[in-house]
């Protein structure tokens, strides 16, 4: 695992838009996994600046978000479609047909979520998965529990996670109570995973992910099993290792 701590949010942010134009550059149909969250609005914004001044061409990439809110519309404000198409598909040249995001509004939920993984079969392996962590260690929102899964799954949501994501909401009653989320599976087989982490206040979930017993109860602690993860830390969410 390679490890980097940055003095500020645009270093790193900019620094992981530079590790994903790298990829793209090299391998110009790249398969990235993309997640939602605050950590990573800041890459997205460097990523759409960079290719506006650089001309990189993201046309042939494909793109798979990592989750979506079950019962949100894609034009509902705080779905992860209007979120990704605000943050940074609408500023690439990524086609819209080329950018998957689970399903959150399909009759049936679970046919919805095989389609998404034959799609992302199909495409995969995953080039790269971008991850952020939750205050839980969830990662997309494959929460701690007693086991994990796979596959894209439909999960009930924890209250610390519905509580932590309620700011975007007018109350916590307004949260989803469930959620489509990818499984392990793409995450652990992708090429290189880039886990970027923000803020002392994730300090101390960081320290068990990295360094504390690989376990269902955290499921970011995982990705120590992962052959190419590379960490990308603020100085606060550095605290602690
Ligand atoms: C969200 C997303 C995750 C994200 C995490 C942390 O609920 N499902 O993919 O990594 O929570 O988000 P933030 O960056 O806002 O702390």
């Amino acid at each position: 695992m390679n490890v980097l701590t940055f003095a500020s949010n645009e270093e790193l942010s900019a620094y992981a838009a530079d590790y994903i134009l790298d990829l793209v550059r090299a391998k110009p149909d790249a398969v990235l996994g993309l997640a939602t969250g605050e950590t990573p609005i800041g890459v997205y914004e460097q990523l759409v600046d960079r290719h506006r001044k650089s001309q990189i061409s993201l046309r042939q990439v494909k793109a798979f978000n990592l989750d979506e809110y079950a019962g949100l519309s894609p034009d509902h404000e705080q779905s992860y479609q209007v979120y990704m198409r605000k943050h940074l598909f609408s500023g690439i040249d990524l086609p819209p047909e080329q950018a998957y995001i689970p399903c959150g509004i399909a009759d049936d939920l679970w046919a919805a979520a095989r389609d998404y993984d034959r799609l992302l079969n199909e495409a995969g392996p995953l080039d790269l998965q971008l991850l952020g962590i939750g205050h839980n260690g969830h990662i997309g929102f494959n929460e701690p529990g007693e086991e994990l899964n796979a596959e894209t799954h439909v999960v009930k949501l924890t209250e610390e996670t519905r509580a932590a994501n309620s700011r975007y909401f007018q109350s916590l009653a307004e949260v989803p109570q469930y959620a489509v989320t990818m499984g392990v599976g793409p995450i652990m087989r992708a090429k290189q995973v880039l886990l970027i982490v923000r803020g002392e206040n994730k300090a101390g979930v960081l320290k068990k992910a990295l360094y504390g017993p690989v376990t269902t109860r955290c499921p970011a602690s995982l990705l120590q099993l992962h052959p190419r993860l590379t960490v990308l830390l603020d100085e606060g969410a550095a605290k602690e290792l």
